[in-house]
């Protein structure tokens, strides 16, 4: 059938034909509108932060290959431990068996994730710890014969592309042409302090926003209705659990928080008697300065994801970490109360084994103290941004570095995820050797933690540089 669109079908009929000549032949990439698309751009290698094109050109890869990049590409530790894990076992199903980098992987994440996280599930990718977080708090109660049906999540929020974890994130761009398949959750403000949703100053307010102080500066009775605290009064008896990004809000905006509100999600579902849900898909293993950013407000949530980050950015892997309290509602001789999900590739061996390898190298590297000083470096390099007419806000945590741009500085209105601004500047900054991925007005750059002081600096230049030159006077 042909319906007389535009599309371009590109036929390579020879070997030599480029790769984004055969890629326009047959791909289809995610979040990428493949009518207006740009050229994919063809890399045939990686070494460290650097990306090397069909052509011989080197970027920088300064968002992580989508976050989960940490020691740089082609690590030769890495390298070998999946080559000598491939040499042992591939892969075998995980019902029946288990094997040691399964075994190891799980001791390993339980010395170091926040006290009280004992039990690891494992999964396939970021969205699948969520949904396997939500499908286990669901579980935890009706195993005790309790219906609990809300799930209380952030505004702002983004947890993944499976139908649970895009319910659970903002209704949005990303989520709307779903809606109809989405199940309804109770949305709490995020802290987005340069967008206030309660109308008040960081520098003065007592994380209002949460909704643990009776409410008198709350701007109406709607924003104070919109608390976490007054969404758990409401809805308390009836909540499986509160799922947060914590410390930094990733795909719905790069936000940052104070860490007073995230010992107060903690505070406030011990208080309702609800279960904790912290994503740490994008925070996890070190992003954010501390290995997990539970770690800046010193919290355990009941349940965890990771991923991303987890192998090192080399293979997929989920893990959904619980406390002994949450397995033990599983734990019966009526096998109705089993956990009954799973994946073909759960516990993959390559996967863990890479985990395993790249835990040693956080902890040989002293990779969280390196985060710390890129922090010190985006900072120094960010900040003065701050005072650019095209920008709102500069915010800094750990290894990413966060400008979002407004059209008015004073209304700070802004075009949001699908803003021209985005892919204009995209294009500025490959040209300069740089691969970033704006999202939207939102600029942030999240590189590997092996980058060095001098390139953090090249790194920070050619983001004011770009800014300038597109959005100067
Ligand atoms: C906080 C968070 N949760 C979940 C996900 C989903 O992870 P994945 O893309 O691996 O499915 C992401 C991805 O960006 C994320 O940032």
């Amino acid at each position: 059938m042909t319906d007389g669109s535009p599309k371009v079908r590109l036929k390579p009929d020879s070997e030599s034909a480029s790769l984004a000549m055969r890629d326009a032949a047959h791909l289809w990439h995610p979040y990428t509108q493949m009518l207006t698309r740009p050229e994919p751009l063809p890399i045939v290698r990686g070494e460290g932060i650097y990306l090397f094109g069909e052509d011989g050109r080197r970027f920088l890869d300064g968002t992580s290959s989508w976050w989960v990049n940490i020691h740089g590409h082609s690590h030769p530790k890495l390298n070998a431990a999946l080559a000598a894990q491939a040499r042992e076992l591939e892969h075998v199903i995980f019902a029946n068996c288990t094997h040691r980098p399964g075994v190891e992987l799980a001791e390993r994440l339980v010395e170091v994730l926040p006290r009280g996280l004992t039990r690891i599930f494992y999964s396939d990718n970021g969205s699948t710890a969520v949904e396997v977080a939500i499908k286990m708090a669901s579980q935890y109660w009706s195993n005790q014969g309790q219906s609990r049906r809300t799930f209380i999540t952030l505004h702002h929020a983004y947890h993944g592309d499976t139908v649970g974890a895009m319910s659970a994130s903002e209704a949005s761009v990303f989520t709307k042409p779903f809606a109809p398949m989405l199940f309804d959750v109770t949305r709490a403000h995020a802290p987005y302090c340069y967008r206030c949703p309660m109308g008040l100053e960081r520098s003065s307010c007592r994380i209002d926003c949460l909704g643990t102080e009776v409410g008198p500066a709350a701007p109406s009775p709607e924003a104070w209705g919109a608390t976490l605290g007054a969404q758990l009064e409401r809805h308390g008896g009836d909540v499986a659990a509160v799922l947060v990004e914590p410390m930094l809000q990733g795909a719905g905006g790069m936000i940052v928080w104070p860490r007073e509100f995230l010992a107060g999600v903690r505070r406030l579902c011990d208080a309702h008697g609800v279960l904790m849900i912290a994503d740490e898909v994008l925070t996890g293993f070190g992003r954010t300065g501390r290995l997990f950013a539970c770690e800046h407000a010193e919290v355990t949530p009941d349940i965890m994801c990771m991923s991303k980050a987890v192998t090192g950015g080399y293979l997929p892997l989920g893990v959904t970490a619980a406390t002994e309290r949450i397995y033990d509602a599983f734990l019966s001789e009526d096998r109705t109360r089993t956990f009954f999900h799973g994946h073909s590739f759960t516990g993959n061996p390559l996967a863990c084994a890479l985990a395993v390898a790249s835990l040693d190298l956080i902890q040989e590297t002293g990779a969280v103290e390196k985060v710390q000083q890129i922090e010190s470096w985006l900072r120094r390099g960010l900040e003065p941004l701050a005072s650019h007419r095209a920008v709102g806000d500069v915010r800094i945590i750990g290894g990413v570095g966060i400008v979002e741009l407004v059209s008015d500085k004073v209304t700070k209105s802004a075009g949001g995820y699908l803003d021209d601004v985005g892919p204009t500047l995209t294009k500025a900054f490959l040209d300069r050797g740089l691969l970033l991925r704006p999202l939207g007005n939102i600029v942030y750059a999240m590189p590997p933690y092996v980058i060095t002081e001098h390139e953090t600096d090249w790194l920070t230049t050619q983001i004011r540089e770009v800014i300038d030159g597109a959005l100067g006077e």
